[in-house]
């Protein structure tokens, strides 16, 4: 199902009055599951200190629990800061396969003062299943979410 501004507006009403940056992102890949059909959604937090990610709050499958810099979809995100959408995981040099079964991503940075401080990675088992108006939506969430991040 694909998801419209009706899902930025409930999106809103979830995190609007709540400050706590994982209670926002687990209703957000709360939410954004119950309304797709996507494989994996979920945030990945810069760890400042051991320069790379770690996994936070999501739904779907076990994921990998830490990313390096310089390697797959959602590092690149962070290391240029912008949002990345693959077609097909499969042809994305360096692409870290948590699982087998996604052939799809997007991966959107979550800025605090022009600084990346995580990223929203979606994963489809579709390929190219992530449109232009798709990625709209998802960074109107996104942006909802940085108007509330603390730290
Ligand atoms: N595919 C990602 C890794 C995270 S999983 O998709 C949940 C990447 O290449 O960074």
């Amino acid at each position: 199902m694909p998801l419209t501004s009706n899902t930025i507006a409930q999106i809103h009403a979830l995190i609007s009055s709540e400050s706590n940056n994982v209670a926002n992102m687990a209703n957000i890949s709360a939410h954004l599951m119950a309304e797709t059909g996507w494989h994996w959604v979920g945030f990945y937090i810069i760890d400042e200190m051991n320069d790379e990610l770690v996994l936070g709050p999501f739904q779907g499958p076990v994921a990998c629990t830490r990313l390096k810099r310089g390697k797959g979809v959602c590092a690149k995100s962070w290391e240029t800061n912008s949002t990345l959408v693959v077609p097909n995981v499969h042809e994305f040099e360096g692409h870290v396969a948590c699982s087998s079964l996604s052939n799809s991503e997007i991966v959107i940075p979550v800025r605090k003062n022009g600084r990346v401080v995580a990223v929203l990675d979606i994963d489809s088992i579709e390929f190219d299943d992530f449109s232009s108006e798709q990625q709209n939506v998802l960074e109107s969430i996104v942006k909802n979410l940085e108007e509330r991040w603390v730290g």
